[in-house]
């Protein structure tokens, strides 16, 4: 496929492998993997594609309309969805094989109620053990949940809850969390194919705390972050070429609202990236890497383009190096003071995505032209 804006990212797949396999070990439990928000922005056909070929357990998204869109191309792994499905769409998750959770016991009135063939639909049950979000409340909620879904014949397969903190080290409020949840389990009476609680940083964390589960989900460090070292690899790099490079005058300024004045003879490049593409309004002074030298973002970055300096020799055929090994996405989430999943996800459909294995790009992606 030939796309005609020169900016990209590649995404290594083998980096993917072999991440997972550091939380299959590291853990010792099952993998459900988190592909929701468009695999955090790395593309979730291509991603579901390669995590199958792993053989996951299951993948997880938030919405049924995420969802059927894996299907639609072809995905045959479990998917399950983590977030609240309207109980009027659960045909379509009957048909299209696709688990949903019960986040509370009137959704699961209303759902019996709307559908004569729940007992069809894989279901988890999801409980709120501390983050006040999604889920069953009390033990009380629970055991009605179940007395309920045994009258109709339904088929419980997991139990679950997510955590709020597993990125604080001291771990008080994680620790507080399993030991509620895990007394919901004892009081459920039955027993669960899957029992999942941690995400990434629990997963790479919590060693024997977590002995009532037997899956994880993990989404960011599968992508290669983490809070804890674990050797982990970002598995995403972005670049992009060089539209213009110009020569400024001392005093020229850059950009809407004129937010940057050379002070001397200068020289800037113009990239086609912009705030459009999920580069963040606030770059203004973070660092891309051009020929190994940190070039700064001068002025505003625009919808489409932003503005770097360069040293003078830059030409219009060098390379941009946007996020890669000189600067993760981690390192620009502390620059805005924000999280590397928010970095990634923001990642805009109209960029490129090369997919590679073995160092080699085996599949080019854009959405408008796939
Ligand atoms: C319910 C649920 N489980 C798992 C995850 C994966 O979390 P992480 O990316 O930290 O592994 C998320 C992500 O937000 C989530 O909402």
């Amino acid at each position: 496929m030939t796309t005609f804006r020169n900016t990209w990212v590649d995404i290594d797949l083998d980096r993917l492998t072999s991440n997972i396999k550091i939380l299959k070990k590291t853990s010792g439990k099952s993998i459900f993997g988190v592909i929701k928000a468009n695999a955090y922005g790395h593309g979730d056909i291509e991603i579901a594609r390669q995590l199958e070929r792993l053989e996951v357990s299951y993948l997880c998204v938030s919405s049924l309309d995420e969802a059927v869109h894996l299907r639609n191309h072809d995905i045959k792994a479990p998917i399950m969805v983590l977030g609240y499905t309207e109980t009027e769409h659960l045909s379509i998750a009957i048909n299209r094989e696709i688990t949903c959770i019960i986040p509370s016991k009137e959704w699961l009135e209303e759902a019996l109620a709307q559908n004569n063939m729940l007992d069809r639909l894989k279901l988890h049950i999801k409980i709120d053990s501390g983050m006040n979000r999604v889920g069953l409340k009390t033990i009380s909620e629970l055991k009605e949940v179940i007395h309920i879904a045994r009258g109709h014949n339904l088929n419980i397969e997991g139990l679950y809850t997510h955590l709020s903190s597993s990125n604080i080290e001291d771990g008080a409020i994680t620790k507080k969390q399993i030991e509620k949840f895990s007394q919901f389990k004892n009081s459920a009476e039955i027993s669960f194919k899957w029992v999942h609680t941690s995400n990434s940083d629990a997963a790479l964390s919590l060693g024997e705390l977590d002995n009532i589960s037997n899956a994880i989900r993990c989404g960011i460090a599968m992508y290669g972050y983490s809070t804890f070292e674990k050797g982990l690899d970002p598995i995403l790099s972005m670049y992009c070429g060089i539209n213009q490079v110009k020569k400024l005058a001392p005093g020229d300024q850059v950009s809407y609202s004129a937010t940057y004045t050379a002070v001397s003879h200068e020289t800037i490049a113009v990239l086609p990236i912009g705030y459009a593409d999920g580069l963040d309004r606030k770059l203004q002074g973070y660092e891309f890497i051009v020929n190994g030298v940190a070039c700064e973002v001068v002025g505003r970055v625009c919808m489409d383009l932003t503005m770097i300096r360069v040293p003078d020799y830059t030409t219009s055929k060098d390379i941009v190096e946007i996020i890669g090994k000189f600067g993760d996405a981690a390192k620009m989430a502390k620059y805005l003071q924000t999280i590397s999943y928010e970095i990634l996800t923001s990642i805009s459909p109209r960029i490129t995505r090369h997919y590679l294995l073995d160092g080699k790009v085996v599949k080019i992606s854009n959405e408008r032209f796939d």
